[in-house]
């Protein structure tokens, strides 16, 4: 046959298909989630096989591995006790908190290692909710994003270089900006979860800090997984509003999102495989019906290759392994 075009020759050998690949994928690209609680012992997280509540000693041994292996950074996410829960969250801008001791501990015993923060209200609210919840119900926006701030600067302080605010109030991307610019942080970059659906994909994580909301549910703050072009009107503003980093979460069923988002930026943009995702590969993994490295990679490289700089993923430490 007198084919004059075939684009299998360009897949013929593995020299020829590391030529031609157009997207990349390593450790340097990741950053890897850490639940934390007080105490001196682990605890696994049922729907997360792998992952664990770590103590702070032991986090900090966790985020050395993962960094040793080339994974750049960490976020952390606490286990607050129901006893310092309240209303007013106020656990959450406490300078010797459980989050502040283990970034202080982690830049102690790594200072190479970028430590990123969650900043919302959920896991010190007693309501469960990002943000305050009024009487009547609804979350106030206004008075959330001054604890937010306050929660910044305190994460700031204990030495964060980078804060994630996942609570999708309005406006608080130019307050946290202001906040942490006027406490002398201005090297502190923010990390906006810019596009943060309303997914039933969060169940795991919610189950890990039983901090699912304890009334109602979020769809008032976030996104409804529906919208494509509220996402881009959250990102022009994100971005108007001195975001250094833009987040599209969930990851895999959002493809389309990181892509229409990484074309009408300029800045960098980010990714969350959440615990749903690596749950649903875990769990069939375990069953035997899928391979689960390929499928972890696989998964890892259709975000990477619908534009993502960078991929939360709690498979990071795994991945870097593998790649070592
Ligand atoms: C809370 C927060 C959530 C996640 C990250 N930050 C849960 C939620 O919004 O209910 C979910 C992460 C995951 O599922 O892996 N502000």
């Amino acid at each position: 046959m007198n084919l004059p075009i075939r684009p299998r020759r360009n897949r013929q050998s593995a020299a020829i298909r590391d030529l031609v690949r157009e997207t990349g994928l390593t450790p340097g690209h990741l950053i890897y989630p850490l639940f934390l609680q007080e105490g001196h012992e682990n605890t696994p997280i049922e729907a997360m096989p792998g992952c664990q509540r770590w103590c702070v000693e032991d986090l900090v041994k966790e985020a050395g591995e993962a960094h040793a292996l080339g994974v750049p950074a960490v976020v952390l996410f606490p286990r607050i006790p129901d006893e310092l829960k309240t209303r007013g969250a106020e656990e959450c801008h406490h300078d010797g908190g459980l989050v502040p001791r283990a970034i202080r501990a982690l830049k102690a015993a790594h200072p190479g290692l970028t430590v990123i923060t969650d900043v919302a209200l959920d896991p010190y609210n007693s309501d469960g909710h990002d943000g305050l919840v009024a009487d009547d119900g609804r979350i106030l926006n206004d008075e959330t994003v001054e604890v937010l701030c306050r929660q910044a600067a305190c994460h700031a302080r204990a030495g964060a270089d980078i804060v994630a605010p996942s609570d999708m109030m309005d406006g608080r991307v130019a307050a946290l900006r202001s906040a942490l610019d006027e406490a002398g942080f201005n090297q502190v970059s923010i990390m906006s979860y810019t596009a943060k659906y309303a997914s039933a994909y969060y169940g795991p994580f919610r189950g890990a800090l039983d901090s699912a909301p304890k009334a109602g549910d979020k769809k008032t703050y976030q996104m409804d997984p529906a919208n494509v072009r509220e996402a881009l009107r959250e990102a022009a503003l994100d971005e108007a509003e001195g975001a250094d980093i833009l987040m599209v979460k969930p990851a895999g069923p959002y493809l389309d999102i990181i892509a229409r988002i990484r074309e009408a930026t300029t800045l960098p943009v980010a990714a969350y495989q959440v615990s749903g995702e690596y749950l649903m590969i875990k769990a069939a993994a375990a069953s035997g019906w899928l391979d689960e490295e390929k499928v972890m990679m696989e998964s890892l490289l259709g975000i990477r290759r619908a534009g993502a700089d960078m991929i939360l993923t709690y498979f990071a430490k795994q991945v870097a392994r593998k790649m070592a």
